[in-house]
């Protein structure tokens, strides 16, 4: 064991490791060391005992250690109405979505909740996060100070709205310009935050305000979030509004908002010349399976489009989505596959070690965090420790027939239990035990 670099410190557990494959190394008893930055040092069998004497290595035998898990699409302000309404989209949005958002004018729901999401994503083993927030500057300002205390990676930024929807939650072209550069200024990669430029979506914004959006996003390098191509009545009012554009694509195109670092939540219902272009500009669509199937939108053909070279996500888009569990989204991406391709007669589906790929290495991907996402030497130590043994289907036992790691990992996405993370750690710091 290379021991040069001394440890900060390390654990002791099982451990299960994504690949860029779409398959997972299992390793029953392995050591992962890191150092004082909280970067990996050494992962791989357990040294001699001697050789970590005086270091402080934790002892985790019975749980399993997994990469902090990755979201890649949700919004903070909707978090407290999770799993209410029987809606499809658009309706959805007016009578839910729109009155939650404007309550975070106060800044005291918008503290409280801001915490209260934090500490949840932690809480349910999720290390980094892409939000939306609210419209409002001022909730901005609270959620990026909240996830600085919770420690947490939090990439995010206020939904940019300036038509369409009720006046009280409406920017300007001008007003947005200012808010982003203060908040670049003030939290863009800083400690673990970073600003994301995040136009609703095409129904809410101007095209001067898109425009600006694309122009933002490319001057200053951040991240673009909006939604595409999520509802069919979506899709047929976006192209009401933008007559001239040749696809709802076609209007985040010529506004400047499709490039390398643009993530476009569902993309449900896409022509395959709306595909060629994202391909081309190398954006990313992350799929929301739970939102789908919540809001009724549709099946996005995730397996099809990743076989097509396409660059892809994974979100839990609450509230569309009705869990903030990275792991119950697991579950549903891998049954939603499994449906379409009975239906379809599709060859391929997502297994669950797809899906974890996908939640960890291929998320961190996605965002440009080559350092999140596996075990390895010099990626960040971002990792959660879970008790598979609360999945299993006899209450209180630690050991039953079904234990082999592979096992456990089914059990764990197939039965997700809302308190079977029991610490989560970034760049080696521990930001939440149970
Ligand atoms: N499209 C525009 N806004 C939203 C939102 O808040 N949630 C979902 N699922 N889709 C959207
Ligand atoms: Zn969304």
């Amino acid at each position: 064991m290379k021991t040069k670099n001394a440890a900060a410190k390390g654990i002791i557990a099982s451990f299960v490791n994504p690949t860029s494959s779409g398959k997972v190394e299992y390793f029953e008893k392995a050591c992962l060391l890191w150092n004082t930055e909280g970067e990996i040092t050494y992962f791989g069998d357990v040294p001699p005992l001697e050789t970590l004497a005086g270091q402080s290595v934790l002892l985790r035998e019975n749980f399993i250690v997994l990469p902090g898990l990755i979201d890649l699409h949700t919004h903070l302000p909707q978090y407290e109405f999770v799993a209410q309404g029987e809606h499809a989209l658009l309706p959805w949005l007016e009578k839910y979505t729109y009155p939650q958002e404007a309550r975070f004018r106060e800044s005291r729901v918008a503290e409280e909740q801001s915490r209260n999401f934090f500490e949840s994503c932690l809480s349910l083993g999720t290390t980094t996060v892409v939000a939306y927030l609210s419209p409002f500057f001022e909730a901005a300002a609270i959620a990026f100070e909240e996830a600085t205390k919770a420690k947490i990676r939090a990439y995010m930024g206020p939904a940019l709205m300036d038509r369409n929807v009720p006046p009280d939650l409406q920017t300007t072209v001008n007003q947005t310009e200012k808010d982003s550069l203060f908040l670049l200024e003030k939290y863009h990669k800083k400690k673990n935050t970073e600003f994301v430029v995040t136009p609703r979506f095409a129904i809410t914004c101007s095209e001067e305000l898109l425009a600006l959006s694309g122009r933002l996003s490319q001057e200053y390098k951040t991240l673009l979030q909006t939604h595409i191509s999520e509802n069919v009545d979506e899709v047929h009012e976006t192209l009401r509004l933008f007559p001239t554009a040749s696809s709802y694509a076609g209007v985040y195109d010529r506004t400047g908002c499709l490039h390398e670092r643009t993530l476009l939540g569902h993309g449900i219902h896409l022509s395959s010349e709306e595909l060629r272009i994202i391909q081309e500009r190398k954006s990313v669509l992350v799929h929301c399976p739970t939102s789908n199937s919540f809001l009724g939108s549709g099946i996005m053909p995730y397996r099809l489009f990743k076989e097509q070279g396409l660059s892809m996500g994974l979100g839990t888009d609450v509230a569309g989505g009705y869990s903030l569990s990275l792991f119950d989204e697991m579950r549903t991406m891998v049954e939603v596959s499994k449906l379409r391709s009975s239906l379809l007669k599709e060859e391929s589906t997502v297994s669950v070690e797809n899906a974890l790929c996908q939640a960890t290495l291929l998320n961190a991907r996605a965002i440009g965090r080559d350092d999140l996402g596996s075990f390895a030497v010099g990626k960040k130590a971002d990792f959660i420790v879970v008790d598979s043994s609360m999945a299993n289907p006899l209450l209180n036992e630690r050991k039953n027939n079904y234990d082999a790691l592979s096992e456990k990992l089914q059990r764990i996405v197939y039965r997700s239990h809302p308190q079977m993370v029991n610490e989560s750690f970034i760049a080696g710091e521990k930001v939440f035990a149970r």
